[in-house]
Formats: C-alpha cells, sequence, structure tokens
C-alpha cells in the first residue's frame, strides 16, 4: 500500500501569470491533471494534493479527480509542503511524491521507482542535457548518492554535475515523519527544502535507489513559459509519431497539435497545422485539409474537410465533403454524403443524406431531409432576439439564393423557394413558393445626369 502525494502549492513566479502554475495548459489539460491522470492509471487510492496559490481555482478545475486537498497556507518550501500531509497518510504506508509541475511523467518509469526495496529511499534522477536551474545530485567516490544540491546552493564544480533531480521520490512514512520535522531552512531561498532529507537518510545509513526515467522529458519540470512550450512541443512530437505508427499520413509532424484523444482508422491523411481537441474520432480514408480545426467530432468514412474548416460537437458519416471555410457547430449531425462549402455554418441541426448546402448560408436549429439543396445565402432565421424556434426542411426540397427562413417554418418536400424570398409561413410540398416584391420596370423613367438635372 502506498499514498501519493502530489505537491502543487507554489504560485511559480517565473510564470508571470495569474493563474496558478499547475493549471496551465499542456496538450489541451492542466499541467496538474496530468500528473493525476498517471497516476489513477497506478492506483485506484486517490491522491493527497498539497494546494496553496488560489487553491479554490485549483480544485474547481479537477473536478472529476477524486483527491485529499491539503492546504499549505505559506509556500515554505517542498519539504514543509509535504509535511503539511503526514496526518493524512497512514502508519506503515509508503508515499510517492510527485511534483504538480513535472507532467510528463511515465506510469512505467513511476513503477519502477514503486519497486523500490522496503526501507529504503527511492528517487528518480536523470542525466539531462541543460541542468540549469535543478537540483544536483551529489556522489560519493563508491557512486552512492549522498546529497541533493539546490541549483543557488551549488559550488561551481557541483553545478557541472549533470544528473539532476527530478523531485520524484518513494519514501516510507516512518522515515519522512522523523526527517521533515527536523528540516531547516539555512539555505539561499530561505525554504524548507525536501531535498535535504538525503543527507538525513545517508546519515542514518538508510539505503537510496536512483531509478531513470526513459526519456529526461519525463521528469523536467516547467517553470516558465520557455520550458512549457517545450514540453509541449515533445509531447506533440511523440503524439504525431503514435499516429504514424498506426499508419496515418502526416504532411508535416511537426505541424499538427492533439489537444486531447485522437482515435484514427485507417489510410488517413492530415495535412500541415490542423488542431484536434476534445475526443476525436477519423474513420478510414478520411482527409483532413490544412488550417482545420476538429473538437469533439466523429467523422466516419471517406469524409473529406478541405482547408480552413472549423468543426465542433457534430458527428459526420460517411463521405461526406466539407469545406473550404466551413463551420460546423454543436449539436449537428451530417448524414452520409452530405456537401458542405464554404462559408457555410451549421449548428445544432441534423442535415439528411445527399443533401448540399454549398455557399455562404446559416442553418440553425434545423431538420433537413434528404437532397436538400440549400441555395447560396439562404439563411435560417431561428433566433427573434428571445427565444430560438426550429425550421424543417423535408426531403427534395430546393431553397433559391438568398432566401430568409423564418423559423419555426417548415418546407415541405421537393417544395421550391424562389430566390429572395422571405419565408414565415409553412410552404407546401412540390410547389413554387415565392415571398419578394415583384420585379417592375418603370417606363419613361430617365437618370439624372451629376448637375441633378433630369
Ligand atoms: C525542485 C527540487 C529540485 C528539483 C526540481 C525538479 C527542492 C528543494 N528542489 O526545485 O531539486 O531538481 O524540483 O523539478 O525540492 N511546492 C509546494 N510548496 C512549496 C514549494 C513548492 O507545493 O512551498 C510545489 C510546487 O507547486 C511545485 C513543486 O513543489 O509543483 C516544486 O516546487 P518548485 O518551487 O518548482 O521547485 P524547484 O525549484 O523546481
Ligand atoms: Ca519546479
Amino acid at each position: 500500500m502506498f499514498k501519493t502525494v502530489i505537491l502543487a502549492a507554489g504560485q511559480g513566479k517565473r510564470m508571470f501569470s495569474d493563474t496558478p502554475k499547475v493549471l496551465h495548459f499542456l496538450a489541451g489539460k492542466s499541467l496538474l491533471q496530468h500528473v493525476a491522470d498517471t497516476v489513477a492509471t497506478l492506483t485506484t487510492e486517490s491522491p493527497i494534493i498539497v494546494f496553496g496559490h488560489q487553491g479554490q481555482l485549483v480544485k474547481e478545475t479537477l473536478p472529476n479527480t477524486p483527491a485529499t486537498w491539503v492546504e499549505q497556507k505559506e509556500q515554505l518550501g517542498t519539504g514543509h509542503a509535504l509535511l503539511q500531509t503526514l496526518p493524512h497518510i497512514p502508519d506503515g504506508q509508503r508515499v510517492l511524491v510527485l511534483y504538480g509541475d513535472v507532467p510528463l511523467i511515465n506510469a512505467s518509469t513511476l513503477k519502477n521507482l514503486l519497486n523500490t526495496p522496503e526501507n529504503s529511499l527511492g528517487l528518480i534522477t536523470a542525466n539531462v542535457s541543460q541542468p540549469a536551474g535543478l537540483g544536483r545530485i551529489v556522489r560519493d567516490a563508491q557512486n552512492k548518492i549522498i546529497d541533493i544540491i539546490e541549483e543557488k546552493d551549488t559550488t561551481e564544480t557541483q553545478r557541472a554535475i549533470s544528473e539532476i533531480n527530478s523531485g520524484i521520490y518513494y519514501i516510507p512514512k516512518k522515515f519522512l515523519s522523523n526527517w521533515l520535522p527536523a528540516l531547516t531552512n539555512n539555505n539561499s531561498q530561505k525554504e524548507y527544502y525536501l531535498t535535504d532529507i538525503i543527507r538525513l537518510a545517508v546519515k542514518e545509513h538508510i539505503p537510496i535507489y536512483a531509478v531513470k526515467p526513459s526519456y529526461e522529458e519525463e521528469i523536467l519540470g516547467v517553470n516558465d513559459k520557455i520550458q512549457l512550450a517545450h514540453l509541449e512541443r515533445f509531447f506533440q512530437k511523440k503524439l504525431a509519431e503514435k499516429l504514424m505508427q498506426q499508419g496515418t499520413t502526416l504532411a508535416d509532424p511537426t505541424r499538427i497539435d492533439i489537444r486531447g484523444s485522437l482515435t484514427v482508422g485507417k489510410d488517413i491523411f492530415i495535412d500541415v497545422n490542423v488542431i484536434f481537441e476534445g475526443n476525436v474520432i477519423l474513420g478510414n480514408r478520411c482527409q483532413i485539409g490544412a488550417n482545420s480545426i476538429l473538437k469533439n467530432v466523429i467523422l466516419g468514412d471517406d469524409v473529406e474537410i478541405k482547408p480552413h474548416s472549423v468543426i465542433e460537437g457534430a458527428e459526420i458519416n460517411q463521405s461526406c465533403v466539407i469545406g473550404p471555410f466551413a463551420r460546423i457547430r454543436p449539436g449537428t449531425t451530417l448524414a452520409a454524403n452530405v456537401h458542405v462549402g464554404n462559408f457555410a455554418e451549421i449548428k445544432n441541426s441534423f442535415i439528411g443524406e445527399n443533401t448540399k448546402i454549398h455557399h455562404v448560408s446559416y442553418t440553425g436549429d434545423s431538420t433537413l431531409g434528404k437532397k436538400v439543396n440549400i441555395g447560396a445565402g439562404t439563411i435560417v432565421c431561428n433566433y427573434d432576439g428571445v427565444n430560438k424556434y426550429r425550421t424543417t426542411i423535408e426531403d427534395g426540397a430546393f431553397i433559391g439564393s438568398n432566401s430568409s427562413l423564418v423559423a419555426p417554418v417548415n418546407i415541405g418536400a421537393g417544395a421550391i423557394i424562389g430566390a429572395g424570398s422571405i419565408i414565415n409561413r409553412d410552404a407546401p410540398p412540390h410547389q413554387l413558393t415565392l415571398a419578394r416584391a415583384q420585379q417592375t420596370t418603370i417606363e419613361g423613367w430617365k437618370r439624372r445626369n451629376k448637375e441633378g438635372e433630369s
């Protein structure tokens, strides 16, 4: 049995932000959520999260993460933060200590750490290319770990050490109960450093085991926006590689962003600068055009999304062709083989099979049948300023260009609406309905010239 503690009370001064550091986003998810989600793959027991800065906000942004929330009123250092949790940890258990600002730690590395022998101290360390800012691991002549020195307290020789402290540990509670109250803040930052427990462990001859991550990004912390961007790009690269391993063709693996979960079928092509958010599922042979954004979308097989399309909260069935420059908003279902063209916006609507909405139009709160044709410039007036109403357009209806359909209204099957009509009453099936001023030509009318004479 072990208890997980996530330290997340720091403000993150170097982020220069009003948002607490652990709530900054990486791949569409807060740093803290990344850590909490990884913990959830290791144990069903909820973690203890140490909060401080804007604690209420931190809690609210993790509504689906059951946790014991422990407040650290003043941020006096990582050792002081962990001390606050001891009353919440059952005696006899070991404690897995994680940092809310180290988001990419892998479950497999943590499993290795959890294999640390009993009555000893486990920690994750790594040799990194740029150790600046991190605690250095000091080893003796026998290569045994004897200390961790924070960068600000290092000597020049120690600064050259490339092995750094991840801040992730696995320690029996009984040791922490002895060591944490004994920490002092005699250091350059006047903080109670958790790292000082190493010296205490060495003094008591407690064995120390270091576990290495698979790659250094696993244990890199986010302290500023440069580090955040570095980890974001690293993570995106990994996600792109995973997609390609599954057979997806990416025009450029460095120009795709996945901020959530993306499930792919076979033979998919994704052009440059496509952003996926939330849960997206792509069927076989889908093609996603450049600069498109898909959020919480399900695409059937053989769907083509042309460039610059923005699609959210929609189910798009097989062989639909969307865009370029289409916008599909939440609550929309397109049946098979629907075509949506440029500058067409669709919201909260069902569009039947083989229907075409090709140009510059708005279809909101509507139900369209099969083989409907919506002319360019057609607007469904679904909102009267107070309430929203539905429009239905039955199978095979043809809406002439630049028509306004004032909801609630029903257009019967096979009806034709003359171009430029303003329709505010139901139109019967299979007939031409027109609602526009008659065109007249005024006999004998003469144009004025510039001087105003006729
Ligand atoms: C810490 C380690 C350093 C390690 C680095 C890895 C110490 C003294 N130093 O340094 O050896 O290389 O992490 O990323 O432990 N926190 C609290 N309460 C506090 C202070 C911090 O909860 O009073 C939390 C922060 O929210 C953060 C984590 O602890 O999630 C680490 O704190 P931070 O100040 O970023 O420590 P580092 O200087 O990065
Ligand atoms: Ca840090």
